[in-house]
């Protein structure tokens, strides 16, 4: 789908009830369902006592009309444009009865709704806004430069949530969980942790640390909670292990996690972890410098620091490495080998993490830990990213990472986004590209990956529901308006979710 570049006439579609309550593209709505449930909808036109129409996707007739009305015929001058406007307003119920429920509006799936302004045989289609709000805020002097430059991505039209749906729950058939897609067994994390170390016993957490130098200067450290995609207190602790070789290590302690299948809050997460108590695993990983098998290693270990072939990282439990990793890493396991190829390091999103606001450890609230963070994702810079990887990091530093006090741009959009930068900083941005950024492949680098990638998405995320592959970033997704903002910019027709 793309967006109109130029408009004859004007047409604004915007959608509210007594001012209060205004529709944007995206807008979720809570009734048990949809049936019977009034809209009120309203908008602007350039014509008095034009005849608008709103229509609704049928999954078997098409757009199909379900009321009219017509606009004003008073004139409204607004914000200095010569160019009157005439409002319009209607109530429709999108889905009258039951039986037109799943055809209209499946349980748990998109509505999708646009304007029509009807002049004799030309019917045009009117606009619709992903937040209303960019009116006011992009104001260009008129309305039908205002109307460009806000307008949604969806073409016109008004894609609407019915958010009765179980956020969490997978469909039982297909036997999905989540950070399975680079699933190894157990006798294979075995062999892999065997590999690692080499023929010795597996080393303990306080070898790892020794073997790598920590403890020293040198040694970079933030503490601050994941809120993206594991739901974790984390303590970092990164450091280039060797100049010459180019190698690096990382470990991170990890607080609050999960009790009988629930997810500590971030208060208490964020609570333990700048104390350094009760930490229930640690997790680590170097890069050695070469482009070889295995140049990437994953470490997991428990609170007492024995190293583990496990990791629990969700609700369900435990799951084998290295493959638990790749999830998000990036990179494959090789049986044959026992070694893993292609994996990465992550940058660091530092706007979607957490941070304390404990006044005794003020220290570690965000603006102290900028410059840390910068360090840090200086040496993720360091290792062998991928081209959306390096974009990114690039992007939030100017390309100035490795030059001290350098503010952290987090609203960078890459440029092969700059025509859908909503649904980038709305969907991708939030729910995608923390492991993304790391699948070559599928590192939806610019808007078009994205567009390519349709059918596929269309069925891992609103079918299969495997995307998002983490239970957090998943739960997250499910409860925001991203499904409809996808939905609209990959233009897909069905429903999604149901
Ligand atoms: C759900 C996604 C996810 C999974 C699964 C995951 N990680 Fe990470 N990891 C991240 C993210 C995101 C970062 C970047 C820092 C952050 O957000 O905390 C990261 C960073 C790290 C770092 C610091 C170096 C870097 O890449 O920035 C280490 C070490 C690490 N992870 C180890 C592991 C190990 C070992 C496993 C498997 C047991 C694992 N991770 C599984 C998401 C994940
Ligand atoms: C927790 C990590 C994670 C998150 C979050 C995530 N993905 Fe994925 N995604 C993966 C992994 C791992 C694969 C498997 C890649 C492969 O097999 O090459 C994958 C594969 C896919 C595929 C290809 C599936 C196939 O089998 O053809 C699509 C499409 C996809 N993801 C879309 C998305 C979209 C869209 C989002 C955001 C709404 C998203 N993913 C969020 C990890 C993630």
């Amino acid at each position: 789908m793309y967006k109109r570049t130029g408009i004859g006439t004007l047409a604004v579609f915007t959608a509210l009830a007594a001012c209060t309550s205004n529709i944007e593209n995206g807008q979720r709505f809570t009734a048990p369902t949809m049936v019977g449930q009034p809209l009120a909808l309203s908008g602007f036109v350039d014509r008095p006592n034009t005849t608008v129409e709103i229509e609704i996707l049928d999954s078997m007739q098409g757009f199909v009309g379900i009321g009219s009305t017509v606009s004003s015929e008073t004139p409204l001058f607004v914000g200095g444009d010569p160019t009157p406007l005439y409002e319009w307003s209607i109530s429709v119920v999108p889905v009258p009865t039951s039986t037109l429920l799943t055809r209209r509006w499946p349980f748990g799936g998109l509505g999708r709704l646009r304007a029509v302004e009807v002049l004799g045989s030309i019917r045009r289609v009117l606009y619709t806004f992903d937040e209303l709000s960019c009116l006011n805020t992009n104001w260009t002097g008129s309305w039908s430069g205002t109307g460009v430059a806000c307008q949604s991505h969806d073409n016109g039209t008004l894609t609407l949530i019915h958010a009765a749906i179980l956020p969490g729950v997978l469909p039982s058939s297909s036997g999905d969980t989540w950070l399975n897609r680079r699933e190894n067994s157990v006798s294979e994390a075995s062999d892999y942790v065997t590999k690692l170390a080499g023929g010795a016993p597996p080393e303990a957490l306080s070898d790892f640390k020794t073997r790598n130098g920590f403890g020293g200067a040198d040694e970079i450290t933030a503490t601050y909670f994941n809120a993206a995609d594991l739901g974790f207190g984390r303590e970092m602790h990164c450091r280039q292990t060797s100049a010459s070789a180019g190698s690096i290590a990382c470990y991170v302690t990890n607080y609050g996690g999960f009790t009988g299948g629930i997810l500590a809050p971030e208060v208490d997460a964020l609570h333990d972890a700048v104390r350094g108590v009760d930490e229930f695993a640690t997790v680590a990983m170097e890069f050695d410098g070469t482009s070889g098998a295995n140049n990437v290693k994953f470490y997991v270990f428990d609170d007492a620091g024995s190293q583990l072939e496990f990791a629990a990282l969700d609700s369900e439990g435990a799951k084998p490495v290295p493959g638990i990793c790749l999830s998000c890493h990036g990179g494959r396991y090789d049986p044959a080998t026992d070694t893993v190829t292609g994996a990465h390091f992550l940058p660091f999103d530092v706007s979607s993490f957490g941070f304390t606001t404990e006044p005794a450890f003020a220290h570690l609230a965000r603006a102290p830990q900028e410059e840390a963070f910068r360090q840090l994702n200086a040496l993720v810079a360091r290792t062998p990213l991928t081209a959306a990887g390096a974009d990114l990091i690039d992007g939030w530093y100017g390309g100035a990472v490795d030059v001290a006090g350098t503010p952290f741009f987090e609203d960078y959009v890459p440029s092969g986004w700059s025509s859908e930068a909503y649904v980038y900083q709305n969907v991708v941005r939030p729910y995608c590209r923390g492991c993304h950024v790391s699948i070559g492949g599928l590192e939806f680098g610019e808007f078009a990956n994205l567009l390519a990638a349709g059918g596929r998405i269309s069925t891992h995320v609103c079918t299969t529901r495997q995307m998002p592959h983490a239970e957090l970033t998943y739960t997250k997704f499910w409860t925001s308006s991203a499904r409809a903002h996808l939905s609209g910019a990959l233009g897909l027709t069905a429903g999604c979710g149901n």
